[in-house]
């Protein structure tokens, strides 16, 4: 009887001890990646899925983590904010998981946030940009620049290096980045001696801009700013120069994707927006990137396939510091992280938990055509962060100090080394 007992009492707990294993075994690094693989913005996802797996079988063919291989589990949240908040509730819960990558799009970067810090499992973002995505938690780390600072940007492009006085602004009210962007650009332009003429807003996934833009031609400004999404850039350009808009349109990185000329073709010539990075910068490492890349995926690697990479591989080096699993261990190693050499720009995290880096002014030219324009140099670790938040240090750094780099400001746009194709066709392919 007793044996029985006893053995019963092993199986029930080898039982225990399987259901407890997480799915893909306890000897593996689990990083949880959510993205938008579908829905209305599915290529910031497909991108950035392409360039983290492409990291992760780098280092997994390399001999992996320590020894451990990496198991990436990918979750598709569909574009939308409240999916993303359970996929990371089940990353933290159910699977375990050592460390999350995602998202893209701040709304739903800030939406899964204080899940991951909650559970004290890290979570870093490769491109979500506003300002309140890392202040959720000190387990909340994003690997490329903010808002103010690419506000500041393009306010500042379009005061100085155009020249413009009078602006006008589309915004996006329901989306954070647009909203986010939008306050920057005012107080930057206004600051610089631009007026702003007139403020129209949008809804994500709206077809029909028409109304808004007849009352923004009716302001007579000299630029319109445009802080939103691909699809709907691509459509305001193109309704914009139906009614005989020709000034330029000025957005942020939430432009970049093959997809933006697609919608919008040659409405787009002539338009700028501030990016990550350049697909042509001449740096071996970007080239070995975009080689490879191309390699595995035909197309030419996006702003969000290239911060993606280099978020995966900031991840990986923190667990590898490490030399631990354990969250609070992996969040610290994150934090120490200086100088890591990524494709977009080196990366050292400041006292935010976000990133430094350089900013690029793309203009669009002919049949799709980008070329760098100007090379944006931020100053310093001193970044401005006005924005949504009433913290008291944000409200006392309202001033965004950006100066453009003088020499590549004075480069010219046409040089061919600085010149991509947009190459809309390829798009479909990344998805593969
Ligand atoms: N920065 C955007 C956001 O925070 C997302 C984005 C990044 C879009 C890079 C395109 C390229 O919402």
């Amino acid at each position: 009887m007793k044996r029985i007992l006893l053995s019963l009492l092993i199986i029930a707990s080898l039982l225990t001890a399987f259901a407890c294993q997480p799915p893909g075994g306890g000897d593996k690094v689990r990083i949880g990646v959510f993205m938008s693989l579908t829905g209305s913005t599915a290529n910031f996802g497909i991108s950035s899925v392409n360039g983290i797996k492409m990291a992760a079988d780098e280092v997994n063919k390399a001999g992996g983590i320590n020894g451990k291989q990496i198991d990436l589990l990918v979750q598709d949240d569909r574009s939308d904010a409240s999916e993303a908040a359970t996929i990371v509730t089940k990353f933290v819960t159910q699977d375990q998981v050592h460390g999350i990558l995602g998202e893209v799009a701040s709304s739903r970067s800030i939406a899964a946030a204080p899940i991951a810090q909650n559970a004290k499992i890290p979570m870093l973002t490769p491109s979500s940009t506003n300002p309140e995505v890392t202040r959720k938690g000190d387990f909340i780390f994003r690997s490329c620049f903010i808002d103010p600072v690419q506000g500041a940007a393009i306010a500042q492009f379009a005061a100085k290096s155009l020249g413009a006085k009078r602006a006008a602004i589309m915004v996006d009210r329901k989306n954070d980045y647009s909203t986010g962007l939008e306050k920057v650009i005012k107080e930057v332009f206004t600051r610089l001696g631009g007026q702003i003429v007139a403020t129209q807003s949008f809804q994500e996934g709206d077809q029909d801009f028409n109304a808004q833009l007849t009352s923004l031609k009716g302001s007579n400004p000299e630029v319109i700013f445009v802080p939103g999404y691909y699809n709907d850039v691509g459509l305001i350009a193109k309704q914009a120069r139906d009614k005989g808009i020709m000034v330029p349109l000025i957005g942020g990185d939430g432009w970049d994707s093959a997809q933006l000329y697609a919608i919008g073709g040659s409405a787009l010539n002539g338009s700028y927006f501030t990016n990550h990075y350049s697909p042509y910068d001449t740096d071996p490492k970007v080239q070995k990137f975009v080689n490879d890349y191309k390699a595995l995926y035909n197309t030419v690697p996006d702003a969000l396939a290239a911060t993606a990479y280099d978020a995966a591989n900031i991840m990986f080096d923190a667990i590898k510091r490490a030399n631990s699993l354990d969250g609070t261990a992996i969040r610290n190693a994150l934090a120490a992280t200086k100088s890591f050499p990524g494709v977009t720009g080196d990366v050292t995290f400041n006292e935010n938990r976000d990133a430094v880096k350089p900013i690029v002014m793309i203009e669009i030219k002919d049949g799709g055509t980008y070329a760098v324009r100007e090379r944006v140099q931020v100053d310093g670790a001193a970044m401005p962060t006005l924005s949504t938040s009433a913290s008291p240090s944000a409200a006392m750094s309202s001033s965004p100090s950006v100066a453009s780099s003088p020499a590549a400001a004075a480069s010219p746009a046409e040089s061919p080394k600085t010149s991509m194709k947009a190459s809309p066709k390829a798009s479909p392919k990344a998805s593969q």
